[in-house]
């Protein structure tokens, strides 16, 4: 199935994948996969181990081939083109680079490889060096490099060959939070300042959020949405999605029916939601929908409230989380509800144990129909 994500008076496009699939004999790493990345964009790839993000990635780069399918690198058709002539710069989780050879000549590598005129390589070697701020480091060995100091190396060699498209993949994975962090921030400035078209493989969602323009979410191989992260936090285009991106409680099967502004969600056996209609909400009444809400859309109110929205459980863990905290209440008919809430006051508000109310604020809720789920 051909299917455009490019919509007209798009930017001109970096990077075109037209049906792209890849078998490894009855595996299928990515399967049929259609895809525009714009010129500039900082694009990520987001889904669990083994969705195919590595072997998407291989394709683009020319070291898989692909088992059906185009790609078109700056209107070039780079399919059967070899990897080295592709002018497309890669960065991995475990570095790949020379471990005895120094930084500086490390950042050369692909330079050399061009056979540049030995005072270019100098000067963009040097300018490298620079921006990833390894200055001071060039006569070091890699080894003797930390792990973030090793990345920075890695990510230097990748850009100073002026790539058409720089991919990352998981760059910073093998890191430790706080160093993880703070390459982030790098690499977002980075992309600022040089304006590559950068393509980042992930499957932790909140870097994704963070520093991405456009996020493909990928499940088994295929893509389940693009979009730019507030939009698919606010509106995910299936279950697949809305549970893979941020924390997000599902609720059971509901009837949807809408009488004049108001629809109302019923739960057999348990209750029902009200919310204000929405205009995305275009079922037809007695339409069978799943609703998912963040736990900031639960809130807790003083025990003994009634009404619309209002459901008693049991309290079944907190998880302090520093300035917030995370409450799981286990609530009959609707299973474990989590909701999250500021400060700590909760814990011992609520023991573990004990029953107490949340409201939901359904006028927030993200509803899709069953079958798309
Ligand atoms: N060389 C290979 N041989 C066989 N199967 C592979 C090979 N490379 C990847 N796969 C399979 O293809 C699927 C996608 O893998 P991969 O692209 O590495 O996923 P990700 O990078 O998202 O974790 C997985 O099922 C994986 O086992
Ligand atoms: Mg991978």
């Amino acid at each position: 199935m051909e299917k455009s994500v490019a919509t007209p008076g798009d930017a001109k496009h970096a990077v075109q994948l037209r049906n792209v699939r890849k078998e490894f004999g009855s595996t299928i790493g990515v399967n049929d996969l259609t895809l525009d990345i714009r010129q500039g964009e900082f694009l990520t790839l987001l889904g669990p181990s083994g969705c195919g993000k590595s072997t998407l990635l291989g394709m683009i780069a020319g070291f898989i081939t692909p088992t059906a399918g185009r790609i078109v690198v700056d209107g070039t058709d780079l399919t059967h083109v070899e990897p080295y002539k592709r002018d497309i710069g890669l960065v991995f989780q475990n570095y790949a680079l020379f471990p005895h050879v120094n930084v500086f000549d490390n950042v050369a590598f692909g330079l050399k490889m061009r056979k540049l005129p030995k005072a270019e390589i100098e000067e963009r070697t040097r300018r490298g060096i620079a921006m990833m701020k390894l200055e001071g480091l060039e006569k070091r060995r890699v080894r003797q490099l930390s792990g973030g100091q090793q990345q920075r190396v890695a990510v230097a060699r990748a850009v100073v060959i002026q790539p058409k498209v720089l991919l990352l993949d998981e760059p910073l994975s093998a890191l430790d939070k706080n160093l993880r962090a703070q390459m982030q921030v790098e690499l977002s400035e980075l992309h600022r300042s040089t304006g590559l078209t950068t393509i980042f493989v992930t499957h932790d969602q909140g870097e994704a959020l963070s520093l991405s323009d456009r996020i493909v979410v990928m499940n088994k191989g295929e893509v389940q949405q693009v979009a730019a992260p507030i939009e698919l936090y606010k509106t995910p285009a299936n279950g697949f999605v809305a549970s893979f991106i941020g924390e997000i409680n599902a609720l059971p099967d509901a009837r949807y029916s809408v009488d004049g502004d108001t629809a109302t969600l019923a739960i057999q056996g348990v209750g029902e939601l009200k919310a204000p209609r929405r205009p995305e909400w275009s079922f037809a009444n007695g339409t069978t929908v799943r609703s998912f809400l963040r736990p900031e859309q639960v809130v807790p109110v003083e025990f003994g409230s009634t009404g619309p929205n209002h459901f008693e459980g049991v309290v079944e863990a907190h998880i302090y989380q520093g300035a917030q905290t995370i409450t799981r209440v286990m609530i009959e008919g609707i299973g474990l509800i989590q909701t999250r809430v500021n400060g700590a006051d909760i814990i011992a508000r609520q023991p573990v144990g004990e029953r107490m109310v949340l409201r939901f604020e359904a006028d927030d809720a993200i509803l899709l129909p069953t079958g798309f789920v």
